[in-house]
């Protein structure tokens, strides 16, 4: 399944995929004017346009995605935006290449259509510094009973109980008309 997904993405980076916008959205502005700047992690970072914002703040950023096709094409953006950061390949349930510990981890629509969604929040918890922020955006399924990509109500009880205490969550609509949300949450020290 991971590798059908892996594929999905891989090929959706060989044309214009329709999320990658070039531009960062006004919550991670928000989130950088009234934070300190430390070190930061994008997971499911795509081509690394907040990346390259972050970093351009004066964060000290670390990216990665499980498709080649995004990393590489991040990589040449940053190169070309004179931008340094680490970068690479890895899966968001096991983050195996992924060293230190993280002021703020930043996930704009890859941890909602992780299914094995509790490997993730282990390795979120593993990374993040005590009294670090989890800056996530996700699309919630209609049905909560269906299997596929979306956020249930069950999965935020489940950021609860690995330790993370929800700071904001400001409810919306994606650009297909899901209810989505911007949530901040914080490991608990
Ligand atoms: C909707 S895109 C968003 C990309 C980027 N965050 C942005 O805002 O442009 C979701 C990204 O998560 C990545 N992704 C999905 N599942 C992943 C996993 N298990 N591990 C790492 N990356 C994953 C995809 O390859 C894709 O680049």
């Amino acid at each position: 399944m991971n590798l059908l997904r892996r594929l999905k993405f891989n090929l959706s980076y060989f044309g214009k995929a329709p999320w990658d916008s070039g531009i960062s959205p006004p919550e991670l502005y928000d989130f950088i004017a009234s934070h300190p700047a430390g070190c930061a992690i994008d997971i499911g970072c795509g081509t690394g346009t907040n990346i390259i914002t972050l970093a351009n703040a004066g964060w000290q950023v670390t990216g990665f995605d499980f498709a080649s096709r995004a990393v590489q094409i991040a990589k040449r953006k940053l190169k070309q935006a004179g931008v340094h950061a680490d970068l690479f390949n890895d899966d968001a349930t096991q983050m195996k290449k992924v060293q230190g510990q993280f002021e703020l981890a930043l996930d704009l629509g890859c941890f909602h259509g992780i299914q094995n969604k509790a490997d993730y929040l282990t390795q979120l918890t593993r990374i993040l510094a005590p009294g670090g922020f989890w800056l996530m955006y996700g699309f919630f399924k209609t049905d909560p009973l269906l299997s596929g990509p979306g956020l249930a109500p069950s999965d935020i009880d489940m950021i609860s109980a690995h330790g993370l205490t929800l700071l904001s969550r400001t409810d919306g609509f994606d650009k297909r008309e899901r209810p989505s949300a911007w949530f901040l949450w914080q490991k608990n020290s």
